[in-house]
């Protein structure tokens, strides 16, 4: 066609509008992805120059930790200026200079939007905390305290200690859900609501494709600050550090999970509307209820598009039988909303270390991730088979694992830096001293020493990723069918008549699988060696995966 002939209707391929269904998402940690300034710290230049890194693995858009104006104090997560970058990371150049480069390399680029605090240092909450009457005295949560002084109620903080801190020209506590200089906003009230839709505008008119959003739950709190009752130590199942936080001690009716926070996300979804393409990924902490939880903040096409799921965080290596449970439970809850499933993230031991899995079991339990129906999160380094760093208490720089150190050591270990190389000690991240050490074991598995690797792990993973990106029934697909028997889980996809059989074997010794009923075909295109066959029975070895085929479908290969 030449440039003189206008286009035809027929000629324009309409935007897949709903790309993020089934999406494969990479976090990126930019304090630990690239130095690009020998600073010893990652910048948003740095993961300019790894984005073909990222786009070699063929995954559909990247979450970045927050790299906005902050006093680091949570590392990022405790924000100053939402509308501009810090300058350790850069500029709003730079971060317009991503965008265009991700965009040119089809990745769809997500930012971390954290909005149920700020930090201290935010101008709101230095105006807040100034008097009870002036035009932002309730924009974060305030409240008198008891007459014998005490906080206001029984409610904690995540990071340790009560939930309330003082403040003498206040003459009042404020909350903190995280840490005190972490003052959680007041989303009751209108204002604050608008102040942080202009923050999401803002991203959005400067060509983001949304949002991943930091504590969604988090959101409101309580307006009559009702103490949270206990919770029964049988009942205690929280992801992270379970044993040694009592705030996994209560049951936290009162202090998240809000009814308010509903009509808040329809706001949210109404600007997003604005931006077609666009989609927010919320995360959802909760022990007790987060599956109903997300279901209902994804319902109905009118909140948020995913909720980003906790249950393969925690510490117990999930068997066929656990996955089996988890993902039934999920078909029956979740309904027309949409989960986002993740192993490892900023937050949590790497998985390969908190469930003490070699490099065939990681390769198995990537090749499940990738099969779920639901949108996936990779961690960074995730696809090296990265172990959790031992961070060495003199290194130690999270918050969160000071305070409960030794018992629980923080989340440190999964934040040091990327391995790209194995020529240097830093591995190529940065000329200068990281701000976390570089683990050495991870430097044999640097990105330079596997690529080109036939059977690497970043190979398995650019192969399986790959895999689900050319079969619209692992991307999009239904599921059914789900059993475990004998340590294989088993479950089906399918869409629009492509029907996939997937089953694996997620113990150490060969297992025997009878394929279900009807014809059916192993697919060669998937990154595992065929199984053996006899009739109907394969015999699946130790950590391998089949993906068959039903006969006369759509399947590939
Ligand atoms: C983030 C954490 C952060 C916390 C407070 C989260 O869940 O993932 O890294 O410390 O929110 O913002």
């Amino acid at each position: 066609m030449t440039a003189m002939q206008s286009l035809r209707p027929e000629d324009i391929i309409a935007p897949d509008l709903d790309w993020w269904r089934g999406a494969v998402i990479y976090q990126i940690y930019p304090r630990s992805f690239q130095d690009s300034n020998a600073d010893g710290i990652g910048d948003l230049a740095g993961i300019i120059a790894r984005l073909e890194h990222v786009a070699g693995l063929g995954v559909d858009a990247i979450w970045i930790s927050p790299f906005f104006r902050s006093p680091m104090l949570d590392f990022g997560y405790d924000v100053s200026d939402y509308c501009d970058v810090d300058p350790m990371f850069g500029t709003l150049a730079d971060f317009d200079a991503l965008i265009a480069r991700a965009h040119e390399l089809g990745i769809k680029v997500l930012i971390d939007l954290v909005i149920s605090h700020s930090s201290n240092q935010h101008v709101w909450f230095q105006e807040s905390q100034l008097s009870r009457s002036n035009a932002k005295s309730d924009w974060y949560v305030w409240a008198d305290a008891k007459p014998d002084g005490s906080p206001p109620n029984n409610w904690l903080s995540i990071f340790g200690g009560p939930a309330w801190e003082w403040s003498g020209d206040r003459m009042q506590y404020y909350l903190h859900n995280f840490l005190k200089e972490q003052p959680d906003l007041n989303l009751h009230n209108a204002d604050v609501q608008d102040a942080l839709l202009d923050v999401a505008r803002f991203w959005l008119e400067r060509g983001v494709d949304g949002f991943r959003l930091d504590t969604i739950n988090f959101y409101f709190h309580d307006k009559l600050l009702r103490d949270n009752p206990a919770l029964p130590p049988e009942a205690r199942n929280a992801t992270i550090a379970p044993e040694v936080n009592p705030y996994n001690w209560q049951d936290h009716l009162y202090d998240k999970n809000q009814p308010e926070n509903l009509a808040f996300l329809q706001r949210l979804r109404a600007l997003m509307n604005a931006y077609p393409g666009t989609t927010a990924v919320g995360e959802v902490g909760d022990a007790q209820r987060g599956m109903e939880i997300q279901a209902q903040y994804t319902a109905g096409g009118d909140k948020v598009h995913m909720c980003y799921s906790f249950e393969f965080l925690s510490g117990t290596t999930p068997d066929a039988a656990k996955v089996a449970e988890v993902l039934t439970a999920y078909e029956a809850t979740i309904g027309d909303g949409w989960a986002c499933w993740a192993f490892s993230n900023h937050d949590v031991v790497r998985h390969a270390t908190r469930w003490g899995l070699d490099d065939g079991a990681v390769r198995l339990f990537a090749a499940l991730l990738l099969s779920l129906r639901g949108s996936v999160c990779i961690y960074q380094g995730e696809e090296l088979g990265l172990t959790e760093a031992d961070v060495a208490y003199a290194d130690l720089q999270d918050p969160y694992g000071i305070r409960f150190w030794p018992k629980f050591k923080g989340r440190d270990g999964c934040r040091t830096p990327m391995p790209w190389t194995t020529d240097n000690h830093n591995g190529g991240f940065s000329q200068a001293r990281p701000w976390l050490p570089v683990a050495v074991e991870h430097l044999p598995r640097a990105v330079g020493a596997q690529t080109g690797q036939a059977d690497s792990m970043l190979d398995f993973y650019r192969r399986m990723i790959g895999y689900r990106q050319a079969l619209a029934a692992l991307i999009k697909g239904d599921l059914s069918d789900i059993s475990a028997i004998d340590g294989v889980l088993r479950f089906q996809r399918s869409h629009e008549g492509q029907v996939l059989f997937c089953a694996f074997n997620m113990t150490d010794t060969a297992q025997r699988v009878a394929m279900p009923a009807g014809e059916w075909r192993q697919d060669r295109g998937a990154p595992f060696a065929l199984a053996e066959q006899e009739g109907g029975v394969l015999t699946l070895l130790p950590y391998h995966a089949v993906f068959a085929a039903a006969e006369n479908t759509q399947n590939a290969t």
